[in-house]
């Protein structure tokens, strides 16, 4: 098969290194991609946002199958565009990518089809803000209604920082994504995110992991993308995912459905495990950054199937296999990183983890230098990821490979997965 991966980060060097092992892969394209992708397949410089560029190249190589990684093309409509020209997509349509692009749509749909969650009030006005936030207190949750690059929410402890942050988002912090916002309520508990393939009328459990969101050791310093993570979940056992698929992620394919806006493709779901069960925090529409460095390295099954079975509505039969042993992923930033960091720092001795066993580097944000060296020009730059017969071996292998590359500028945390 033809295959066109689109995404530049730690995630598709992932989705293509797995793509690039499956024995239906004939030829793998990635746009834009990243130089630790180089060795998959080719890369061709169009960016994730060029939905014309990605329709006329996905046309050009005869793409028997495209796989969207991040959300914003999916929110945009690449995948309805595709489907338009009669191409198989992994990703859903716009309208059901809302569950993500819109937290007031996600909350609504929620709330209309019973799915566990905690109590939310869109606004988009300070007045009506502050009567919610003092309603609850002021400890509450404050979020951008739309995509805000990861940093559209604020966890409040009292009813000044809240109204601080509604001030600030319904003024324009976040551009028309903060026109309209969402004030919720607070809940407590261990916070794990569970992996589902949808197919628009079935789906199935793919995985669970949990991130560590924070850029600090001890979970301090400021929100990041995500700066480690575990697969599986240590909070999330057989019992609780048959209980989150059958209250949260059953719900939604049906819901979907029954709303003319079938999803098809991998479901996100961020769950907080409250003493009153399960809720969701959030949907994503698309693999998290990086869980997907820690859940595929454990996959068994083919990933091109699977994703052909999401795609045209096959998966009631389909069964996925797993590696049962844990996967860490450690990710190696800029200093500096969530805000200023310098660029151009040469990143050296990649090579060691290929003499360690079940241990992969994931590239984020790496570019090759005119002289070809490789250097780090993102904020999350690397996702070290390790497999081990129990989290302490996981993290120790994951941690062994970080200390060995060779580059100075970088920062890690050194308790992911820690127990
Ligand atoms: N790691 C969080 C996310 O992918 O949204």
């Amino acid at each position: 098969m033809n295959i066109l991966l689109i995404g530049s980060g730690g995630r598709e060097h992932a989705l293509a290194w797995s793509l690039a092992d499956s024995p239906l892969t004939n030829r793998l394209v990635i746009a834009p991609g990243n130089p630790g992708m180089e060795a998959y397949g080719e890369m061709l410089p169009i960016a994730a946002d060029d939905l014309d560029g990605l329709c006329t190249l996905a046309g050009d190589i005869s793409a028997d199958l495209v796989v969207i990684g991040p959300e914003l093309p999916l929110v945009e409509g690449l995948a309805d565009r595709l489907a338009e020209l009669h191409i198989t997509v992994f990703g859903p349509s716009a309208a059901a990518a809302m569950l993500e692009g819109s937290k007031e749509f996600a909350r609504a749909f929620c709330a209309r089809h019973n799915v566990p969650q905690p109590a939310f009030y869109p606004v988009s006005d300070c007045e009506s803000a502050g009567k919610f936030i003092d309603q609850l207190g002021g400890y509450c949750v404050i979020k951008a209604d739309g995509l805000a690059a990861g940093k559209g929410v604020v966890v409040a402890d009292d009813a000044k920082t809240a109204k601080a942050a509604a001030k600030s988002m319904l003024g324009g912090q976040f551009g028309d994504a903060g026109k309209r916002i969402i004030i919720e309520q607070r809940i407590s508990g261990p916070e794990a995110s569970l992996f589902a393939l949808l197919d628009g009328e079935n789906a199935i459990l793919m995985a669970t992991a949990q991130d560590h969101k924070r850029a600090n050791d001890n979970d301090q310093g400021p929100n990041t993308g995500g700066m480690g993570a575990i697969s599986p979940s240590p909070s999330l056992d057989k019992t609780l995912e048959d209980q989150v698929m059958a209250e949260i992620v059953n719900p939604v394919v049906r819901g979907m459905a029954a709303e003319d806006t079938p999803y098809r493709g991998v479901l996100y779901v961020g769950l907080m495990l409250t003493k009153n069960g399960p809720q969701v925090i959030e949907f994503n529409c698309r693999l998290g950054d990086p869980e997907a460095q820690a859940i595929l390295p454990r996959l068994k099954t083919d990933i091109v199937s699977a994703m052909m079975a999401t795609a045209t509505a096959s998966l009631h039969h389909f069964d996925m296999r797993w590696d049962q042993r844990p996967a860490v992923t450690v990710v190696m930033a800029n200093k500096g990183y969530p805000g200023n960091y310098e660029k151009g720092g040469v990143i050296r001795n990649l090579e060691v983890a290929e003499q360690t066993d079940d241990c992969y580097v994931f590239h984020a944000g790496t570019a090759r230098a005119n002289n070809g060296d490789l250097i780090a020009v993102g904020g999350r730059v690397l996702a070290v990821t390790a497999l081990g017969d129990d989290t302490a071996s996981a993290r120790k292998n994951a941690y062994e490979v970080v200390t060995k590359i060779d580059w100075d500028n970088n920062f890690y945390r050194s308790d992911i997965a820690k127990t």
